[in-house]
């Protein structure tokens, strides 16, 4: 049996991992963990997750509650996964981070920490999503200097960026497998007159509407066909099947730093 804590436990992510962890075989939930001062601190971590009771508290103090884990899944900010970092290295802790907007100064405490301990850091934890980008360096090596490229995504109404950390992760795969440049070669807005498309660029659409989990599309369209390939969210309990399978992957790896391609066999 695999004990796992989740940090960030009463955010979307966190309720949809204590759920996804308390139904699947292998693993328990040894400790949930929030902000300290956050009103579900003490609550049990299966109610919040309206799962009933667990008989695990929500606490805001990882040290206190190390004992209680294996390894630690943090959806949370980055502040509370640079905090576990500490943690979980003075403890020889895993850590599965899907948290997102770390700064060169976070990227480098995680890779010093990777030293110590095993940690799989992925933006995008969802096994389809992770197929879909190999899916998408198959065409793009194929099809090549042949088609045109364009990058369509769609998020809920409450999304403040733009475009999404894994549309910029694609435009990433395409512009080194088709030798492009994305700071140059990305385009990120047409209107008026903007005179016949450039091959070489990439183009990015960004939709935002209603309560759209996330939907990723890459349109190659040459001359008589397109190929799409897409992919699409319908809830948020993707993320946490890709987190808990890198848990159970982790088991038997010594210390570095690894992603969820790694993971899946893929890169
Ligand atoms: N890698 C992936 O596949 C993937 C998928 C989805 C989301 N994400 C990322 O995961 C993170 C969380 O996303 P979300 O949608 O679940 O956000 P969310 O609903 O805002 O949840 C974040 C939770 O972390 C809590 N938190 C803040 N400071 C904390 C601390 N010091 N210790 C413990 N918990 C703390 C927040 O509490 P308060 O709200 O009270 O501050 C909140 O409950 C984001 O960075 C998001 O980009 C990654």
């Amino acid at each position: 049996m695999i004990n796992v804590a989740v940090t960030g436990a009463a955010g979307r992510m966190g309720r949809t991992l204590i759920q996804v962890l308390t139904e699947g075989d292998g693993m328990r939930l040894g400790a949930a963990l929030e902000r300290p001062g956050h009103d579900r601190v003490g609550a049990d971590a299966g109610e919040l997750a309206g799962l009933g009771h667990l008989g695990v508290p929500v606490s805001d103090d990882l040290t206190a509650v190390v004992d209680e884990f294996d390894t630690l899944i943090d959806f949370s900010v980055p502040e509370s996964t640079l905090a576990a970092l500490h943690v979980c290295c003075a403890a020889s802790r895993r850590m599965v981070i899907g948290t997102t907007g770390f700064d060169t100064d976070g990227l480098a405490a995680i890779e010093a920490a990777a030293s110590e301990i095993p940690i799989v850091m992925a933006p995008n934890m969802s096994v389809g999503v992770n197929v879909a980008f190999k899916l998408i360096e198959m065409a793009a090596a194929i099809l090549g200097d042949d088609v045109d490229v364009e990058v369509i995504e769609a998020h809920h109404r409450d999304k403040v960026d733009a475009p999404s950390g894994t549309a910029v992760r694609i435009g990433e795969i395409l512009a080194e497998t088709l030798g492009r440049d994305l700071e140059t070669d990305a385009v990120y807005d047409r209107h008026g007159i903007n005179g016949p498309r450039d091959r070489r660029t990439i183009g990015f659409q960004s939709i935002r509407g209603g309560d759209l989990v996330g939907e990723h599309t890459v349109m190659f369209a040459g001359t008589g066909e397109r190929i799409e390939i897409t992919h699409r969210a319908s809830s948020r309990s993707n993320f946490a099947f890709g987190a808990v399978r890198a848990v159970r992957w982790l088991q038997e790896k010594p210390p570095g730093l690894y992603d969820i391609q790694q993971v899946l066999g893929l890169g």
